[in-house]
């Protein structure tokens, strides 16, 4: 097993341009304390006009959201990248994976462009594609492959996506993660015993789903270790198993806990607790709703004068949730600050530069995925767009 890959190297400077990982972004910025920097993202982007895009995910800073033409969770704006033909540029404010997407959704004459290249995902680093490919070899030995189903989840490289669509697989994301499996379950409903799938790389998304949604127990899961022989399993351990789960998470809703909720409950009198489906699966158990960043928008906004929540997702988001609803009560559910550094990474000096250089007619920060990857991958993303609606609760 070649399991050599680090995931999480320091992002920084010049490090890995082919991965989530963080790498050099170069050119000269605007400083940050410059007082004109609205002004100028304003002016870039007029003087643009039709000919770019701007792509926001929610848990953007408020700085860079208010130049964001569409604003959605990674399902919604990989439809949005999609849907506009006609932009010459995309400027994605998100992460590397979700830029990564939007490019394999486009067309070749548009280009799109990630202010910061620094910003990646670490969950996403979490599995590589050599990690994956071993994974697949031990469950073709262990005489089980053919049974499995690979899914992944959006937060995963270009490559890793391929991946699943060459094996018959598919890209799922925390709005449709149930119908994903559903329709993964039914590619193998022929089998004695059906299917399996490999979930990856956030097991606690691929467990949520399974044991929530799809009525499986935990012990119908495993915890695949891309770090150990075998991922830590028996060859029994893969025969009996019906959901695989890759050992990876998120950082920042893995910070969420139990005990907060307990606490919450306690002193708080009626307090709704509303959580992104990257939550542990202790935390999604005591919560009251469960959901992608889009329907967490959503439950807030029908909710009624006077209700209290607590919401464990991105801080930029639950932020602008408190600051949108100032008639509700709505609270963080953890007592340290829990941003998303990567997502952090772009900003308004960022996303001047970038604008301003497309203005030159230069392309900065391109995320171009090539061809015979993108093909792929494809196939894995319109599995998931395919996917029938009533999957994304919007
Ligand atoms: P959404 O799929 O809800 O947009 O979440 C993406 C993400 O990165 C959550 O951490
Ligand atoms: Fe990745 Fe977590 Fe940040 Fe989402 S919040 S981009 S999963 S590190």
């Amino acid at each position: 097993m070649t399991t050599v890959d680090l995931p999480l190297l320091p992002l920084g400077r010049g490090v890995d341009l082919t991965s989530e990982r963080g790498v050099e972004c170069p050119g000269d910025l605007p400083p940050a304390s410059d007082p004109a920097l609205v002004e100028r993202a304003r002016a870039a982007k007029d003087t643009l006009g039709e000919r770019v895009f701007v792509l926001g995910h929610h848990y953007q800073r408020d700085e860079v959201i208010q130049f964001a033409d569409v604003t959605g969770d990674s399902f919604k704006l990989a439809r949005d990248a999609a849907g506009r033909p006609e932009a010459e540029y995309i400027v994605f404010c998100g992460v590397h994976f979700m830029a990564e997407s939007a490019d394999i959704l486009t067309g070749p004459h548009q280009k799109v462009v990630l202010p910061d290249l620094s910003a990646g995902c670490s969950m996403a680093d979490m599995a590589v594609l050599s990690q994956v490919e071993d994974a697949w070899d031990a469950l073709a030995e262990a005489g089980v492959q053919d049974a499995v189903v690979p899914v992944t989840y959006m937060n995963s490289s270009a490559d890793i996506k391929a991946f699943c669509g060459r094996n018959g697989g598919i890209v799922c994301t925390s709005s449709n993660a149930e119908m994903a499996l559903e329709w993964a379950f039914d590619q193998k409903a022929h089998l004695d015993g059906g299917g399996k799938v490999l979930f990856f790389p956030d097991q606690h998304l691929g467990r949520n789903t399974a044991v929530l949604k799809m009525g499986l127990t935990l012990d119908d899961c495993v915890v695949w270790d891309p770090q150990k022989p075998n991922g830590g399993l028996t060859t029994q351990q893969l025969a009996d198993a019906t959901m695989i789960l890759w050992k990876g998470h998120c950082s920042v809703h893995g910070r969420f806990t139990p005990e907060v909720v307990d606490k919450l409950r306690a002193t708080v009198p009626g307090i709704q607790i509303l959580v992104h489906p990257e939550c542990t699966h202790e935390v999604v158990l005591k919560a009251d709703l469960v959901g992608s960043t889009e329907f967490i928008i959503k439950t807030i906004e029908a909710a009624p004068a006077g209700s209290s929540w607590a919401i464990g997702t991105e801080l930029n988001l639950v932020k602008r949730l408190a600051n949108d609803h100032p008639d509700k009560n709505i609270v963080f559910l953890e007592k340290n600050v829990c941003y998303c550094s990567t997502m952090n990474r772009i900003d308004l000096p960022h996303l001047v530069w970038a604008l301003e250089s497309l203005v030159k007619g230069m392309v900065v920060n391109q995320i171009d995925v090539d061809d015979e990857t993108e093909r792929h991958a494809l196939v894995a993303l319109q599995r998931m767009l395919d996917l029938p609606g009533k999957s994304h609760r919007d």
